[in-house]
């Protein structure tokens, strides 16, 4: 199957990785979508925060997590006391994946192959990037990065030496912020607290 492996230049900074991969057809995702997304923040951070993939608002700004889910974790940020600017954010998978309903846009998780496809994006920014630790955030950027045997559920909020897309790093799991919009009241409050806890435990491996 196609990977993004021919689109990802050699040797080249996460500048030159964001202008290549506007031209990526490494998996069927490019066409429907508006433009590829790639990353934010800071190229020398300490922490790098995975996601799974832009949703609506991201595709059209074409910068990661600034719609409800990256409200939801700005904040969250906020609250562990980490500053968006101590961060790299990217995502798993470079674009947008939805369903037409009507007029409406609506995600759909991206499969295992558009994960696989995008792989070689996520290990060259990683390898950029060269995190203290990374973070990732719900089931999708855990099986890119940790492999399909991993559970978030299970592992969550400690930090792990583990075996990565690039080898051994510092990685710790928790929950994706889409995941605790989409709970309600006690459970929402619940999964939000949990989230900070699990940042703020991120922060504290740093200093
Ligand atoms: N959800 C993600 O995983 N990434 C984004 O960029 C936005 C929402
Ligand atoms: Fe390339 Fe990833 Fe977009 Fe697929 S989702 S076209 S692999 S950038």
């Amino acid at each position: 199957t196609e990977t993004a492996e021919r689109w990802v230049p050699p040797d080249a900074d996460v500048a030159e990785l964001r202008r290549a991969a506007r031209d990526c057809r490494g998996c069927e995702l490019w066409e429907p979508a508006t433009q590829v997304v790639f990353s934010a923040g800071d190229v020398d951070a300490a922490l790098m925060l995975i996601g799974e993939q832009p949703g609506d608002v991201e595709d059209r700004e074409g910068i990661p997590f600034v719609g409800p889910a990256g409200r939801l974790l700005q904040r969250a940020v906020e609250d562990a006391g980490l500053a968006r600017d101590e961060l790299y954010v990217t995502n798993a998978v470079k674009h947008f994946r939805f369903t037409l309903r009507g007029k409406r846009r609506i995600h759909q998780t991206p499969q295992v192959s558009h994960v696989l496809a995008c792989q070689p994006w996520l290990a060259a920014e990683i390898r950029n990037v060269r995190p203290e630790l990374i973070v990732v955030l719900g089931a999708t950027a855990a099986r890119s990065v940790l492999g399909a045997g991993f559970r978030v559920t299970k592992s969550r909020g400690t930090v792990l030496e583990a075996e990565t897309l690039v080898g051994p790093a510092r990685v710790l799991a928790t929950m994706h912020p889409s995941a605790v919009l989409r709970l309600r009241g006690e459970e929402h409050d619940r999964a939000y607290a949990d989230l900070v806890a699990d940042l703020h435990t991120a922060g504290e491996a740093l200093r």
